[in-house]
């Protein structure tokens, strides 16, 4: 019989250097497929690609300024990212937004929720509704890959990372940003 002494570590401290990793390699994985979808003629594909890449370093930002407030360190281990055709690329993609739109960011909401941790549950919650856009941005890019070809602007929020091909609105719709603050990218 074994007694461990050690304490677990606190689940929202784990949770978000988890996602600052996760986040951290998707900013850079979006760049490496926004490359080859440039190279592949699909310059609309790399626009968001790009776009998708910055809000994820927004993400990442966001992430490291909570673990630094709760007095931990924020590393990542940033990996080569696989690169395949863009139609693949896409589909791993949607994967990755999926599985954090579904699985990831609603576990770790749920942590910081009952641990009364409101700074970690707003940047989960920022993180999560941009997720579930590139999700859908994704899917509609993978559905009409054909007509795909022309380099577009896509706009960001620079606060919360949410990801929109028009500007409709006047605030963000996640952190009420105005518009007009939001990055163009293409
Ligand atoms: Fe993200
Ligand atoms: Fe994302
Ligand atoms: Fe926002």
């Amino acid at each position: 019989m074994s007694t461990s002494t050690q304490p677990s570590p606190d689940p929202t401290m784990k949770n978000l250097l988890t996602a600052f990793n996760g986040e951290s390699n998707a900013h850079v994985r979006y760049a490496a497929f926004a490359k080859k979808a440039d190279e592949e003629g699909y310059h609309q594909v790399a626009s968001l690609f790009r776009a998708a890449s910055r809000a994820e370093q927004i993400h990442a930002t966001s992430h490291a300024a909570v673990i630094c407030k709760l007095g931990g360190s924020p590393e990542a281990a940033i990996e080569v990212p696989e690169v395949r055709s863009t139609r693949e690329n896409l589909q791993a993609a949607i994967a990755g937004e999926e599985y954090e739109r579904d699985v990831m960011y609603p576990e770790f909401i749920r942590q910081a929720d009952a641990q009364q941790q409101a700074a970690a549950l707003r940047t989960f919650r920022n993180a999560l509704a941009a997720e579930a856009e590139h999700a859908r941005l994704y899917t509609a890019a993978l559905a009409n890959l054909e007509n795909m070809r022309t380099k577009t602007s896509y706009y960001v929020c620079s606060v919360c990372g949410y990801t929109a091909d028009q500007l409709t609105f006047e605030r963000c719709p996640v952190c009420n940003l105005p518009g007009e603050k939001f990055e163009a990218i293409s």
